[in-house]
C-alpha cells in the first residue's frame, strides 16, 4: 500500500499532524506461537501512545517490530512515512529487503528498554556521543555539546565521566534516555522503562519522560504505570492476547472502560 496525503496526515485544528508510526494488520509468530494477531495502530507527531496489557500479550514484540528488532510475519509498518520493505525468508517468515532502509529507520527511532542498556565499557558521555559520531557522522565537538545539554536535561551533568557500574539504576536509565535522544529521533519508543527499578527511583525516570511528553515529543510507551499513562498519554491501547482489545483517550480507557477484559485488567493492577 502506498502512502497518500490523506492517510499520512489528519487535520487537527487546521494543522496537519503527520503520522510518525503507522501499523496495519500486523501479525507475528514465533514458530507455532501466534503472538500478534492483526494489530493496527498509529502515532501522529506530538502524540504519546501508551500500550498497556498483561504479561505475554505482545507489547514488547510490537515495539520490537517497529524498531526492526523482530521481523513481522505479515502486515505493514510505516515509520516516518516510509514502509518497511520485507521479503520472504523461505521458512514462512520475512526478513528486511533492504538493510540500509532498516538502518535509516532505526536512526530516527530512540529506544529505551526495561533493563539499563548503557555500554558498560564506556563512560556516560562516551555512551551518549557514540552513535552520533560513529554512525551519524556528527563531529566530535558538536556531539559532545549536544550530549552535555542532554545530560544536563536528565540531571546527570556531574556523571559525564562516570562508568555505568557506578551509577544507580535510575541514573543509568536517565542516561539511556539521553543516549536515545542524542540521535534526535522523530519518535521515542519506551518498553517498561521503570519496571526494573527500585521503587524509590521510579519517580525520577518518569519525570524525565513526562517532561519529554510535555514538550510534545512523539512517543510510544509500553508501561505498567497506569497513573502515569493516564497523565501523559494522548492515546491508550490495551493489548489482549495479541490483539487491540480497546483503545481511546486516557479518560475513556481508565475512567470508562467498555471491555470486560480491560475492566478486569485494571482491577487487578490496582
Ligand atoms: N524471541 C522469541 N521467541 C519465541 N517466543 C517469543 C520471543 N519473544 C517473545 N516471545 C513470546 O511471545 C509472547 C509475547 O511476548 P512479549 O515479550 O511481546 O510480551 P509482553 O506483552 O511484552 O509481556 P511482558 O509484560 O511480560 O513484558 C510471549 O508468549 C513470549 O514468550
Ligand atoms: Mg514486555
Amino acid at each position: 500500500m502506498t502512502a497518500t496525503k490523506s492517510d499520512a496526515s489528519i487535520e487537527t485544528g487546521g494543522k496537519a499532524a503527520a503520522e510518525a508510526i503507522h501499523i496495519e494488520n500486523l501479525h507475528k509468530s514465533f514458530g507455532n506461537l501466534h503472538v500478534l494477531k492483526g494489530v493496527s495502530l498509529s502515532a501522529r507527531d506530538g502524540e504519546v501512545v501508551a500500550i498497556i496489557g498483561g504479561s505475554g500479550s505482545g507489547k514488547s514484540t510490537l515495539l520490537r517490530c517497529i524498531n526492526c528488532l523482530e521481523n513481522p510475519s505479515s502486515g505493514l509498518i510505516r515509520v516516518n512515512g516510509e514502509e518497511i520493505r520485507l521479503k520472504p525468508d523461505g521458512h514462512g517468515g520475512s526478513v528486511p529487503a533492504d538493510r540500509r532502509q532498516i538502518e535509516r529507520i532505526r536512526s530516527r527511532l530512540g529506544m529505551v528498554f526495561q533493563s539499563f542498556n548503557l555500554w558498560s565499557h564506556m563512560t556516560l558521555l562516551e555512551n551518549v556521543i557514540e552513535v552520533p559520531i560513529h554512525v551519524l557522522g556528527v563531529g566530535r565537538d558538536e556531539a559532545v555539546a549536544v550530549a552535555e545539554k542532554l545530560l544536563e536535561r536528565v540531571g546527570l551533568a556531574d556523571k559525564r565521566n562516570v562508568y555505568p557500574a557506578f551509577m544507580s539504576g535510575g541514573q543509568q536509565q536517565r542516561g539511556a534516555i539521553a543516549r536515545a535522544l542524542a540521535i534526535q529521533p522523530r519518535v521515542m519508543l519506551f518498553d517498561e522503562p521503570t519496571s526494573a527499578l527500585d521503587p524509590e527511583l521510579v519517580g525520577e525516570v518518569l519525570k524525565v519522560i513526562a517532561d519529554l511528553a510535555q514538550e510534545g515529543r512523539t512517543m510510544v510507551l509500553v508501561t505498567h504505570e497506569m497513573k502515569f499513562a493516564r497523565r501523559v498519554a494522548t492515546h491508550v491501547v490495551y493489548l489482549y492476547n495479541g490483539l487491540v482489545e480497546e483503545e481511546g483517550p486516557p479518560e475513556q480507557i481508565f475512567g470508562a472502560p467498555k471491555s470486560e477484559r480491560l475492566k478486569q485488567f485494571l482491577r487487578n493492577i490496582h
